[in-house]
């Protein structure tokens, strides 16, 4: 948008201006205030459309605070266009309903590839091509989830915006468009031709901004957005322009459905194709999807199908949310070809992710027993579809979490699962409710084993406490077995609780002294399984012993605590030796489980099962492996944290973390500002950002193995 040279000037001027007063600037006040505005503009494009900013915030706000007193001192220069009059004072009553000057339709929907080569037919046909093979460019961009605006420019200036409204017709929200720092209030379209022109795009609110306003709404106690669109959407009606500012809304422009020149002859057509609508977008100061980042031009529909996919396999690391992709036939002249039903343009379509949210009804509340004896209550769901898996049970955590959420059985609940979370309840839908819904009682007794519940002050869970309790020893088996643990390939939890019943196992001593004869003979079961499942459990035999520690399920003692533990011991039986200052000297152990090792470790019962695993042949023994890294101190990574974050083309993450610790160093996985580096790999989303916004020193790929002499 700006010519480097232009920057220069206006960077130059910017400075002049901040260190000048008012009577030095030639007394030319006009001349003086246009100056301002022209490089505030600058300013404001390098910093909310580019995030480049070249100024710091204090340079900044003096510059802006130098207009508005200039402006209040003469009023007869204010200019509805200027910076400073984004914010109005004032409310707005009612919003005026206008028409748009052509209808913004919605989107045909695609889900998958299959849907992708049906609409890739259906415009090869409306364009009657000759050579049916011949492939269409796409342009491919996301599919923004927020709330549309539709806004005009007449002359170079921001004239009126509007919400989509009915498609025909919206809310004319012009004030609080000019709250949105990245819509721009003045823009360059003369030098194009173009007098009067329409433009459409999506307001939205960035996901960890979105968070900030939650969180700040929750300490003023006022209800919180379900989501970011519930939060871009509702701030685009604000009453108060003011807190449209306060909100951080940021807008993506995707499209020019109207263009004319001087004498009102269409010139939308003068672009070639929508890719070169977009860049003109870029160039006159609008945020649109940049190519090579949000927008990609793809050859034939096979490559947007593929596209579309790693766009939806990496959604969750983009900073806005999307709910999909829009595929648009890039040449103008073949879209012309293709045409609209009343709904949708037949030369456009949008990918559909799966949903991420669905409502669902909660059905009843069940409470499973853990090994360690915590009652966790589960929401049975009617079955819903949700981002590619069904869903029936999610957990609702703890009894304050059903309270804060006031969750009752019967509800209708707004059910989320993003990326690898766990599905969760975002929230009970109170205005469906009829009456018929139920609180939730909390059982005072363990469904189970029926003994009394416990609950410490301190903590949220309630607990049974009678370790005999079935469930907790079927619990502490099924983790004894379980993939990280002794990972005893094809032993679940159905199998134990199954030879638990039958009377096979009632230790983990047990797992060693199965009976295959008998189990042969089970009902599904035959030779062939009981032969597998003997020959899992003796491979888990020669297990690291860091393994058998976790497996034992004692509170606190993670994988990465039963690794520093076993480093320290020859044996793990040694560790009842220790006491807790002694492991507390060892730096990474802290009290709290220093205290659990000294009890669990100190009970004769610990100490008699490890030794029967012993002589049943299970290794209890460190392995050389397992012994305690010697990190010179002037390792390249010594005391460093690192967050690895985007899509690694060099490396696996595991191999990364690998990498990391033989540096010694310590992979993490949050950013914060005492991170030490952040590694940033492709399509780099919210971690990158904060990175940058805190001064944490970024590393490319490259950079990295570098660093680490790879
Ligand atoms: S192009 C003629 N491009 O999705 C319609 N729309 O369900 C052309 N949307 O209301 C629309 N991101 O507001 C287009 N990159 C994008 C978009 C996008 C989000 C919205 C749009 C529309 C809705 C359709």
């Amino acid at each position: 948008m700006y010519a480097p040279e232009k920057q220069k000037e206006l960077y130059e001027l910017s400075k002049a201006l901040l260190h000048k007063n008012t009577s030095d600037t030639g007394q030319n006040l006009p001349n003086f205030v246009q100056q301002l505005r022209a490089c505030i503009q600058y300013h404001e494009w390098r910093y909310y459309i580019l995030n480049q900013p070249v100024l710091s915030d204090f340079e900044f706000d003096q510059l802006f605070k130098r207009l508005q007193q200039t402006e209040l001192e003469h009023p007869e220069l204010i200019d509805p266009n200027s910076p400073t009059q984004r914010v109005s004072n004032g409310l707005t009553e009612a919003f005026e309903t206008v028409r748009h000057l052509t209808p913004t339709l919605s989107l045909d929907n695609s889900y998958n590839a299959d849907d992708l080569n049906g609409f890739d037919e259906r415009v090869k046909k409306l364009i009657e091509e000759e050579d049916k093979n011949k492939a269409i460019e796409y342009c491919v961009e996301p599919k923004f989830d927020g709330g549309t605006i539709v806004l005009i420019y007449e002359n170079d200036r921001l004239v009126r915006a509007a919400t989509r409204g009915n498609g025909a017709q919206g809310d004319e929200i012009t004030l609080n468009a000019k709250a949105i720092r990245s819509i721009p209030l003045q823009a360059n379209f003369s030098a194009f031709g173009i007098q009067k022109v329409e433009l459409r795009g999506e307001v939205l609110i960035r996901k960890d901004l979105f968070e900030q306003v939650n969180s700040s709404r929750s300490k003023k106690g006022e209800a919180l957005f379900a989501n970011p669109r519930n939060a871009a959407t509702g701030g685009l009606r604000l009453k108060d322009p003011k807190q449209v500012q306060e909100r951080a809304l940021d807008a993506f422009i995707y499209q020019m459905g109207y263009a004319v020149d001087d004498l009102g002859n269409d010139v939308l057509m003068k672009f070639k194709n929508h890719n070169a609508q977009i860049e003109l977008l870029a160039q006159v100061g609008f945020k649109v999807p940049t190519l090579g980042q949000e927008r990609a031009l793809c050859a034939n529909i096979e490559a947007v199908a593929a596209h579309c996919q790693k766009w939806q396999e990496t959604r969750d690391d983009y900073p806005f949310e999307i709910d999909g992709m829009v595929v648009k036939v890039n040449d103008l002249e073949l879209q012309d070809l293709c045409g609209y039903t009343s709904h949708h343009p037949r030369w456009a379509i949008a990918f559909k992710f799966k949903a991420k949210q669905a409502t669902t009804k909660l059905l009843s509340v069940d409470y499973q027993v853990g090994r360690t004896g915590a009652v966790t209550p589960v929401a049975r769901l009617q079955a819903v579809e949700l981002a590619g898996a069904t869903i029936s049970n999610v957990s609702l955590h703890n009894a304050d979490f059903i309270q804060e959420k006031d969750i009752r059985i019967g509800d209708t609940v707004l059910v989320e699962r993003a990326g690898d979370v766990i599905p969760y309840i975002v929230k009970s839908m109170e205005d469906l409710r009829d009456g018929t819904e139920s609180v939730v009682v909390y059982p005072n007794t363990c469904p189970v084993c029926s003994s009394k519940l416990h609950k410490p002050e301190s903590e949220a869970v309630w607990r049974c406490v009678n370790h005999q309790c079935e469930a907790q020893i079927v619990g502490r088996m099924s983790h004894f077995v379980s993939k990280n643990a002794m990972n005893i390939d094809g032993f679940g939890e159905a199998y134990i609780e199954r030879f638990y019943k039958e009377g096979l196992l009632s230790s983990m001593a047990d797992i060693y002294r199965l009976n295959y004869d008998t189990i042969a003979f089970f009902e599904g079961f035959g030779q062939k399984s009981a032969d597998n499942l003997r020959s899992a459990i003796e491979v888990s035999k020669k297990n690291p012993a860091y393994r058998l520690l976790y497996a034992l399920g004692i509170r606190h003692i993670g994988q990465t605590n039963s690794k520093i533990l076993v480093a320290e011991v020859e044996k793990l039986q040694d560790l009842q030796h220790w006491s807790e200052e002694q492991l507390c000297a060892l730096g990474d152990i802290g009290p709290i489980v220093a205290k659990q090792v000294v009890d669990n470790f100190g009970q004769a019962a610990t100490i008699e099962l490890l030794d029967t695993l012993e002589l049943l042949g299970v290794n209890c023994s460190r392995l050389d492996s397992e012994k305690k890294q010697i990190i010179a101190e002037d390792a390249v990574l010594a005391g460093k944290t690192i967050v690895f974050t985007g899509t690694l083309q060099k490396m696996k993450r595991s191999e990364a973390k690998q990498m990391v610790l033989d540096a010694g160093g310590k992979a993490v996985g949050s950013v914060s500002a005492k991170l030490s580096y952040l590694v940033a790999g492709e399509k780099a989303g919210s971690k990158l950002k904060k990175a940058q916004d805190l001064g944490v020193s970024i590393l490319s790929e490259d950079e990295f193995l570098a660093m680490i002499n790879a």
